[in-house]
């Protein structure tokens, strides 16, 4: 059995915040899968800008390569939406619940009242997505305005934060951090996009596609990276959920082998969702 945020798994499987995680019925399948928790789709409870580009998640069903697009401004679900999604998933699923929320500062109190909220909904953590903040590395008073955030969060809550991380923390400024901060699990990694050189009609193009068996939306470049964070990561002594490039049950043991607790998956669950296909990694 593995221990997660207070709840006994039957396995490390998690699916990441993701489309596959933002409807009752895509996560009561995931559940009903075997899928341990479900990070929710990230919820803001400031306006959200109007539509800045078209929201995509396509699998070619010939080759099957995946590729996604997820403007903040057409994806990113109210809060009112994730609190309503916990409600109705709550009484039907005893799956690890983890809404995920952003904010437009590292100001505490953009967070703390919604947090707050989202605890009273049965929430078992909160992840604490800083992707749609863009980068935050060489803003002034950085390092303190997160260890302020971590622990003002800490104060406020019963129930753990878990921050998801993106390259523009980089892994040895950030875990050190995150430990000041005195959270006990991380989330990574998120999406990292690998351009490839690709020849159309003679003419040679950056492409985003891979090998379709063998990566994510993300490429291949997010599996090495992914592994390094959770081998920084676990030697600060997180508890660390660790996924980005995982596509096959390989992967899962590597990740376990540098030190994750459990893993997670985006790309893949909402590949196989969308294809009406049973989930294969279990
Ligand atoms: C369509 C799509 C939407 C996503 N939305 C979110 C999100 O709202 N919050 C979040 O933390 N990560 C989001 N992600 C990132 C995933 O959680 C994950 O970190 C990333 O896709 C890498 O994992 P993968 O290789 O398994 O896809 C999204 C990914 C995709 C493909």
């Amino acid at each position: 059995m593995i221990e997660f945020m207070g709840k006994q798994l039957k396995n490390p499987l998690i699916a990441s915040s993701c489309i596959a995680t933002e409807s009752v019925s895509n996560v009561l399948r995931l559940a009903e899968n075997g899928v341990q928790g479900a990070i929710l789709k990230s919820c803001a409870d400031y306006e959200r800008g109007k539509v800045s580009g078209k929201r995509e998640f396509a699998v070619d069903s010939t080759t099957g390569y995946t590729y996604a697009s997820a403007p903040f401004g057409s994806e990113i679900l109210t809060l009112e939406e994730c609190l309503d999604l916990l409600h109705v998933l709550r009484p039907q699923t005893d799956i690890l619940l983890i809404p995920s929320f952003t904010a437009a500062s590292l100001a505490p109190d953009k967070w703390i009242p919604a947090c707050k909220k989202i605890e009273e909904a049965s929430a078992d953590g909160i992840q604490l997505d800083f992707f749609y903040m863009g980068n935050l590395i060489g803003t002034n008073g950085l390092s303190e305005s997160i260890v302020t955030l971590l622990r003002e969060l800490g104060a406020a809550l019963n129930i753990p934060v878990m921050p998801k991380l993106n390259i523009n923390l980089p892994k040895d400024f950030i875990m050190p951090l995150l430990v000041e901060g005195g959270v006990q699990y991380v989330s990574l990694l998120d999406s990292v996009r690998s351009p490839y050189l690709r020849r159309e009609n003679g003419v040679y193009q950056i492409s985003e596609r891979l090998d379709a068996d063998t990566t994510s939306c993300f490429g291949h470049w997010q599996l090495p990276l992914t592994i390094g964070y959770t081998y920084t990561a676990a030697k600060y002594g997180l508890k660390v959920c660790a996924g980005g490039g995982v596509t096959c049950a390989d992967d899962v043991q590597k990740l376990l082998a540098t030190g994750a607790v459990t893993v997670q998956s985006a790309t893949y669950l909402t590949k196989y969702l969308n294809r009406g296909n049973k989930l294969l990694l279990i």
